[in-house]
């Protein structure tokens, strides 16, 4: 195993995604192409919500980021695996309507919903939209009055939590584009007029405090935080929140220098730690929703790439070029994110060749890996960079005017295309 279930290394020195040989996915459907195993993501969903039911109780439940990935076959996996989901704008509530899934299920997001957005919602049927902020509120009150509907939503409120520090400084994080800050009191404002309002039911409250989180430390600080308001919007204006959704951001291993995570076991610790809190505070143990996205499926998917020009510079560094790069993974090049990269065609072989891992825009950042260690390639070697499930597919873009990847998804064993490679057409298309 290489860092996760689905990658390994088979009898003929090449990587294996889950158990298929990587240099025959990439002679079958070509290169760049974004490999995703199925069952691995359909395990996570399992694993979640066991984790959910069996500690927070039955009303508690993972609401899938689709943020993260996001195609219409995966929308019936999640309606498959009874996953709620989390959207965050209407191009996703389309995909999620389309693949047919269950849009009752849905909790709609985002910082600035048009009311464009906030009708298509409702007439799809949303279940439940997280308002960012009173204007939000005042427009959706409307809207819902005229489609004749009593909208549920929950509020997005921000605890005053510094995730990149562990630490509650209440301050941290109140300077954001995202909901309504408690110590600031238009938390508290919004949940008043929420209550005054008919066309919408106040259902409990919404907080998102980091990503890439490997323990339960900034969730407990939110949840406690959290838990304090519901208990003063208890008292204060009579109203205990039945649902605190904690948002997403559990980490992943990109690399071998990341930590391991337990993710069942980190939801039975939390849920230890709410439930001691509640009891403290004297209230009922709310439906706990939390919303991962990179967990559930960024372990499950690796890009292959070919590799192009091998360029050696001496006394300076090598690049390796490959025929993607920042158009299916903007990951490097926005926040120097690090990933594990592999000559997949020689994975059995020692990586002894240190390079930069360069893509094929013309753009001199357009980089995947930098300092990076691999068996030494040649042209035409199949390049894997592992890790790939979440925030690449569904960031890539058409810079370049580069074609978007397809992405391959492997169903026990059997590799087909749940979304086909772009083509020059697709691209040239919408131009009159
Ligand atoms: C509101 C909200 N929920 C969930 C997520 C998913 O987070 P992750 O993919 O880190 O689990 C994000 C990510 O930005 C988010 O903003």
């Amino acid at each position: 195993m290489i860092l996760h279930p689905s990658f390994d290394i088979g009898n003929s020195g090449h990587l294996t995604i889950d158990g298929l040989d990587a240099v025959e996915l990439a002679e079958r459907f070509g290169t760049p192409a974004i490999i995703i195993s199925e069952n691995r993501i359909r395990e996570m969903c399992r694993m979640y919500r066991r984790a959910f039911s069996e500690n927070f109780g039955k009303g508690s439940a993972p609401v899938y980021a689709g943020k993260a990935l996001c195609f219409k076959r995966l929308y019936e996996i999640m309606a498959e695996e009874e996953m709620l989901a989390d959207c965050v704008s209407s191009g996703e509530l389309a995909t999620a309507f389309a693949a047919g899934y269950p849009m009752e299920n849905i909790f709609f997001h985002g910082n600035n919903k048009t009311d464009t957005d906030l009708e298509y919602a409702l007439k799809l049927g949303v279940g439940h939209i997280v308002v960012d902020g009173v204007d939000e509120l005042l427009v959706l009150d409307e809207i819902a009055e005229r489609a004749e509907k009593k909208q549920k939503i929950l509020l997005r409120i921000t605890p005053g939590i510094d995730p990149h520090t562990h630490k509650k400084i209440i301050t941290g994080n109140v300077d954001s584009k995202f909901g309504s800050a408690i110590v600031t009191g238009d938390a508290e404002r919004i949940v008043r007029l929420a209550l005054t309002l008919e066309n919408v039911e106040l259902c409990g409250f919404h907080c998102h405090v980091g990503s890439q989180l490997f323990d339960i430390d900034t969730f407990r600080d939110a949840a406690d935080i959290m838990l304090r308001f519901i208990r003063d919007m208890r008292d204060d204006c009579s109203f205990e929140a039945p649902v605190l959704n904690l948002g997403g951001g559990f980490g992943v291993r990109y690399t071998e220098d990341d930590p391991e995570i337990d993710y069942a076991e980190n939801v039975r610790l939390l849920a230890d730690e709410v439930k001691k809190m509640c009891q403290d505070l004297g209230l009922k143990l709310p439906d706990i929703h939390m919303e991962p996205g990179r967990s559930v499926v960024a372990a499950a998917g690796a890009t292959l790439y070919t590799c192009g020009s091998v360029k050696e510079i001496e006394g300076f560094r090598n690049y390796v070029s490959v025929d993607g790069g920042m158009t299916d993974n903007p990951r490097y090049t926005l926040y120097q994110s690090k990933y594990t990269v592999l000559n997949a065609s020689h994975a059995g072989e020692e990586a002894d060749f240190e390079c930069t891992l360069a893509g094929r825009c013309c753009e001199s950042g357009d980089l995947l890996a930098e300092g990076i260690k691999i068996a030494t390639p040649e042209r035409g070697d199949i390049i894997a960079v592992l890790v790939t499930g979440a925030y690449n597919y569904s960031m890539a873009s058409n810079y370049n005017r580069i074609p978007r990847p397809p992405v391959v998804m492997i169903k026990d064993g059997e590799p087909y295309v749940a979304v086909r490679r772009e083509t020059f057409e697709d691209i040239i298309s919408l131009d009159n």
